[in-house]
């Protein structure tokens, strides 16, 4: 396989160069406390901003370096080598980098849809996710970070600091209108109440941007969020982006993924959504040229119906991750 196969020519596979900023005592100091008090799910906000940081030349992403910290950086520098040195079909953190590429061209593609006036982004278990100030078609709305406290606090510290390290080259600039961070866990019922009193305002053209989510729930909190949302596009134009496990996905592990849809596109309609479009990595609007070999994994699996649990080739589970886009409009009425 050539290396610009899986998008990693660009990337020193042998040497992870760390800024002297991501070295600093400060930095160093807050990751400690984070691996000390987090737990894995808010853990896995650092390792998704690792995928990104190491995907760099596909993300452009100014602080996923140091949002995802020293650990889960050299951690999957030491995957990606592996693949790299055995010369894999998938390298680490390719799955994260189509994933994130197709949030984002699906994010600009449903704020082009709104036609302008005002808008808002909510990005629910926004983590880690530094999209305020990577995408430049966020320049007209106002964007909604939702995540547990602490998590959302310790963002802010690491983004401050950031921000205050002189570094000309790399001056970090919100490319969002706004910014709110709201504090919420959204298995409680009052988490679009937190979400309104910060600002959120319902009837106004809505995004909903829930990426690496929706599995940490469980199924009947999983579904109350999707109805949740559901509600609110009774009253405006809303467009829905969510990634889904199918049920195999969920047998990667037990302990943390629960919610899992083998057929989003039969569920979303019963919940209140309208044009649901499933794509699975690979698909034409899911590869970024970062999926040519036709032996990978993910289009083996595109190439089987989507009934099929286990690979007929080798009885492995068939794990799919269904990239979805659903729209919510208010009902017409007929005069
Ligand atoms: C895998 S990370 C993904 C983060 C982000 N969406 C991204 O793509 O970078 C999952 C995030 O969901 C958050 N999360 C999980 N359960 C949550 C809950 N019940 N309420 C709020 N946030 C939650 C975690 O704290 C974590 O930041």
């Amino acid at each position: 396989m050539l290396p610009e196969e899986n998008g990693t020519e660009e990337m020193n596979m042998f040497e992870l160069k760390l800024s002297d900023f991501l070295l600093s005592d400060t930095v160093r100091a807050l990751h400690a406390s984070i691996n000390e008090e987090w737990d894995s799910l808010q853990l896995s906000a650092c390792q998704t901003a690792a995928g990104r940081a190491l995907w760099k030349h596909i993300i452009h992403d100014p602080v996923a370096d140091i949002l995802a910290g020293e650990k889960y950086l050299r951690n999957l520098h030491e995957k990606i080598k592996k693949d790299k040195l055995s010369n894999a079909r998938e390298i680490s953190g390719v799955i994260l980098a189509v994933r994130t590429l197709w949030f984002d061209s699906n994010i600009e593609s449903a704020l082009n849809s709104f036609n302008c006036g005002e808008n808002q982004v909510v990005l629910l278990g926004a983590g880690m996710d530094a999209r305020t100030y990577r995408l430049s078609c966020l320049k007209e709305s106002n964007v909604f970070e939702v995540d547990f406290p602490k998590l959302l606090q310790m963002k802010a510290t690491l983004l401050q600091a950031a921000a205050g390290f002189n570094n000309e080259n790399q001056k970090l600039t919100l490319k969002a209108k706004s910014v709110t961070r709201v504090a919420a866990d959204i298995r409680d019922d009052d988490w679009l109440e937190k979400l309104q009193k910060s600002g959120f305002i319902p009837g106004r053209k809505t995004v909903w941007v829930l990426e690496g989510i929706l599995y940490y729930l469980s199924h009947i909190d999983a579904v109350q969020v999707l109805k949740t949302i559901a509600a609110d596009c009774t009253l405006t134009h809303t467009v829905l982006l969510a990634d889904f496990m199918n049920k195999s996905s969920t047998t990667l592990s037990h302990s943390t993924f629960h919610f899992y849809s083998d057929w989003p596109d039969h569920l979303l309609p019963t919940l209140g959504f309208s044009d649901v479009k499933v794509s699975q990595i690979g698909d034409p609007d899911a590869h970024f040229g970062l999926m040519h070999d036709p032996l990978n994994l993910f289009n083996r699996l595109r190439n089987l119906p989507r009934s099929i649990q286990t690979h007929p080739d080798d009885g492995t589970p068939c794990c799919r991750l269904y990239l979805v886009k659903a729209s919510g409009f208010p009902q017409q009425t007929i005069p």
